[in-house]
């Protein structure tokens, strides 16, 4: 039996070691040893950021449905998804784009409705767009959710000019010709924006730019930013450690944060792999995948304490998530896609690898909120349906603002044809209420696991599995795949949890 080693870089140590061969019918065994010391900051709530986009559904019909609907809505924002969304808690949300952001004229989106143009969604299938979502609009959902705004400024292809001027429509309370603009379109008070991004995807569809390009223009556009946000700047999506170098070198001073994008999969960007009615080497292909977010997050940071060893620029992953092929039948360029508990087990896997990370990693957003890419909530018409990857959200709700703690983790691995991967993923934390929290996934679809830990208390959580690999929740079947309480597998002194095969177990130990 091969042996083999993932050393963590902070929160937690794994290593996977030779195991015994056994039978389905026997756990796993790994063991976990945590320590009361910290291993990072704390676990800023904006890792549990959003994504919504002018692309599919995602904001017409997925959030919005205009203030005339038949469906109950809040000045035009669907009551139903927003509810959840409260009852989650939103931190921020990011928005117009992705790549929509860098075709995107702010002027479009402001002013009375009727008078709105209407332009193609090229990016997105050609769509029209009817600019009914703008600025106040999504700056009243912010407000809604209670979430911080991240917008997406065009660097791709508006003059720095138009997203400064944007910005101080935003913000300013001065009697400038913009804020007075702003204010005779019904909004007096300036708007708090804390996360200003500056262009997106600049080496793909925010302008194909080369990164010494890139890295001229965000100088320069960045310089015109002049109310108080954190500059976000476009960073990297293709394992391009070069621009990573060059922006920090180059835009260091110039920004606060930098992006990373990282999609799962199984397959590759020409057949991505389907969302459901998947096999079991696809199941390990995406958990694979979706593992690879680690030592991509390890080397841009590496790259990033060259050039900032104090670390004063953060890491933004503000897009992630699974992409899979479209749902059959779906519009070309609306990237609708079903969400199984592997999705939960994708998120679990991404949380407890930002977790590993604080010392970099401030914030991330999952793309996308609603009907788009792995999101959250899925809607038809009038009905709404959350999906597993909106219970990861809701399992790990005790991590926000809490502390890593350091700890060992020893886990067989298992195989599915030419996949190899550790049978167990964990992080351990510190909540802010004191009690120490504890992720626990399983990714072996098949072989139970028990994880001896070095803790003792009274465990008490949810538990998120199903007998199939693809479990998914739907219009007709809405609480499908739900978390179920989580207590009878925890047991002994030290504790000992038993986890079902494809699970993500979260408790909390009360001391
Ligand atoms: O999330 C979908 C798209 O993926 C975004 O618009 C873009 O930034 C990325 O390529």
């Amino acid at each position: 039996m091969k042996t083999h080693q993932l050393l963590s870089t902070v929160a937690l140590a794994l290593c996977a070691g030779a195991v015994t061969p056994t039978t389905a019918a026997e756990p796993a065994v790994a063991t976990l040893t945590v320590s009361a010391e910290a291993a990072g900051p704390r676990i800023e709530p904006e890792v549990y950021g959003h994504f919504a986009e002018h692309l599919g559904t995602g904001i017409y019909g997925g959030l919005w449905v205009g203030t005339d609907s038949k469906i109950p809505n809040t000045r035009g924002w669907r009551n139903d998804v927003v509810q959840a969304l409260r009852k989650l808690g939103v931190p921020v949300v990011r928005w117009p784009g992705g790549c929509f952001a860098d075709d995107y004229d702010w002027r479009d989106g402001i002013g009375a409705p009727a008078k709105r143009p209407a332009r193609l969604n090229k990016i997105w299938g050609n769509v029209v767009e009817p600019n009914r979502v703008g600025t106040h609009e999504f700056m009243d959902l912010t407000e809604q959710l209670g979430a911080e705004a991240y917008l997406a400024g065009n660097m791709g292809s508006m003059p720095p000019r138009a997203m400064g001027q944007w910005l101080e429509y935003l913000t300013s309370d001065s009697k400038s010709a913009l804020a007075e603009e702003r204010r005779g379109n019904g909004r007096d008070m300036p708007w708090k924006v804390k996360y200003f991004g500056v262009g997106n995807e600049s080496w793909g569809c925010g302008g194909n730019m080369r990164p010494e390009y890139q890295a001229d223009l965000h100088n320069q556009y960045s310089t015109f930013l002049h109310a108080p946000v954190v500059r976000v700047a476009s960073g990297d999506g293709q394992g391009n450690d070069h621009l990573i170098e060059l922006l920090m070198e180059r835009s260091g001073p110039q920004m606060d944060a930098l992006t990373l994008h990282y999609y799962t999969m199984p397959g590759d960007w020409s057949k991505h792999g389907s969302a459901t009615g998947f096999n079991a080497q696809e199941w390990a292909k995406t958990l694979k995948s979706a593992m690879g977010i680690e030592p991509r997050i390890a080397a841009v940071s590496r790259l990033m304490d060259k050039h900032d060893p104090k670390q004063r620029i953060a890491l933004y992953v503000d897009e992630w998530g699974t992409w899979f092929d479209p749902e059959p039948g779906s519009p070309p360029g609306f990237l609708q896609q079903q969400n199984s508990l592997r999705d939960a087990l994708v998120a679990a896997l991404s949380f407890n690898a930002f977790h590993r990370h604080t010392d970099r990693v401030k914030m991330a957003n999952i793309a996308q909120m609603v009907n788009v890419l792995q999101a959250l909530a899925l809607t038809d018409g009038p009905r709404m349906v959350l999906t597993p990857t909106y219970h990861a959200f809701d399992l790990y709700k005790s991590f926000r603002g809490a502390t890593p703690l350091k700890a060992q983790l020893s886990a067989p691995l298992w195989h599915e044809g030419d996949v190899e991967l550790p049978a167990v993923d964990a992080s351990v934390a510190r909540a802010v209420d004191g009690s120490t929290v504890l992720a626990l996934v399983n990714l072996d679809p098949q072989r139970r696991a028990r994880v001896q830990t070095n803790l003792t208390g009274a465990a008490r959580g949810r538990v998120i599995t199903a007998a199939a690999m693809d479990a998914h929740n739907t219009f007709g079947q809405p609480n499908a795949l739900v978390p179920v309480p989580y207590g009878a597998g925890a047991t002994g002194t030290p504790l000992a949890l038993d986890l079902p095969p494809k699970s993500v177990v979260v408790v909390s130990l009360q001391r």
